[in-house]
């Protein structure tokens, strides 16, 4: 098997420490690994199985050494002037910012459901947002299955979906301490705001959950809102999704199509208090389902509650599943 030499961009920020657990954890055959940050924690120790890196300031040469993939998690600027950079001495990119998901020449992937759109790939490959990760992972095999007419989302999202300055607001406010990074105090809140706002209302965060969704699914003729709230929990976002299909289903056997779908665990025992929640999700990759109940106000509908570890499944775990399949790609040459 082909080893390769991988880089991590962002290394030190919250996405970026998972990276390095993750890639622990599945093992992926590295011949070298590399870490980048801004000047801000340049010089700063990270441990990777067992040894000791320094984290190097990102710079134009820092992919002049023959670096096969590139995980990036540093923000749309970061991504829109480096990855381009990286692209062209050869190094596939696999972005976790929302800069390039929407672009026309990169795919936007989640391995569960559209893995093969990663052979087209042109050097960037886009992971889409977390919100929309666990979305698609449980929609999917119900769209193949019974066709989806429209999708209703009602977010609740973790702070640490907002980064380390995220999850330190919630810490902060818990200690009656005024919030830095959000537009306001998140502690015992729930905050209908994630990114900014558009011209129409909507959020930026919403707009990414329509659009990416009908572009993984490839299906430009979805109809679907969103609501995204922050909420004050650490980590772990779950979703109401309201779905509508073309075709009826019978409950039992669409639970069944949900228990066989990949990355999918049905957690659905309402006499026994069983369904997901963030904290049980927490540290896993799999996407959580339960609460699955029919929609009796329309023809052929249904009500899911959808959760998963949005710094695991939603970014790094995504992310690394995506170089793995690069690899095997590469392997199969
Ligand atoms: N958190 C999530 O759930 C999540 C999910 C999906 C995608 N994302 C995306 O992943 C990216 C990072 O998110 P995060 O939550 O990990 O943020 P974070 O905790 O704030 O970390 C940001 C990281 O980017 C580095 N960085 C910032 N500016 C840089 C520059 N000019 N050059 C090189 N490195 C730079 C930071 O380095 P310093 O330590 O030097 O500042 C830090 O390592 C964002 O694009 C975000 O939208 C996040």
């Amino acid at each position: 098997m082909k080893k390769v030499s991988l880089a991590v961009v962002g290394a030190t920020g919250m996405v970026g420490r998972t990276f390095l657990k993750v890639l622990e954890e599945r093992k992926l055959p590295l011949e070298k690994i590399y870490f980048f940050s801004s000047k801000r924690s340049a010089g700063t120790k990270v441990i990777f199985n067992g040894e000791e890196y320094t984290v190097e300031e990102l710079s134009e040469t820092s992919f002049d050494r023959g670096i096969d993939i590139a995980l990036f998690s540093a923000g749309g600027s970061t991504s829109e002037k480096y990855a381009p950079i990286a692209s062209a001495k050869g190094c596939v990119v696999i972005d976790n910012s929302s800069f390039w998901r929407m672009d026309n020449n990169v795919p936007l992937v989640v391995p569960e459901v559209n893995a093969n759109d990663i052979s087209w790939n042109k050097g960037i490959i886009a992971n889409p947002n977390c919100s929309t990760i666990q979305a698609v992972v449980a929609l999917k095999p119900l769209h193949d299955k019974y066709k989806i007419k429209r999708i209703v989302y009602s977010t609740y999202q973790a702070v640490s979906g907002a980064g380390m300055g995220g999850y330190s607001d919630l810490e902060r406010g818990l200690k009656g301490e005024p919030p830095q990074k959000f537009p306001h105090q998140i502690a015992g809140n729930c905050i209908p705001h994630i990114d900014v706002f558009l011209p129409d209302g909507y959020t930026k965060e919403e707009k990414k959950m329509m659009d990416e969704t009908r572009k993984i699914l490839g299906d430009s003729s979805l109809k679907i809102t969103a609501t995204t709230v922050r909420v004050p929990v650490f980590n772990g976002h779950s979703e109401s999704i309201n779905v509508e299909f073309e075709n009826q289903f019978d409950l039992d056997e669409l639970k069944e199509v949900l228990r066989n779908a990949p990355g999918v665990v049905v957690e659905d025992d309402a006499s026994n208090n069983v369904y997901p929640t963030a904290l049980n999700t927490t540290g896993k990759d799999e996407t959580f389902v339960g609460r699955i109940r029919r929609d009796k106000s329309v023809e052929s509908g249904i009500n899911l509650w959808v959760v998963a570890d949005n710094i695991r499944k939603g970014a790094a775990t995504n992310a690394v599943q995506i170089a793995e399949e690069l690899i095997k790609m590469w392997n199969q040459e």
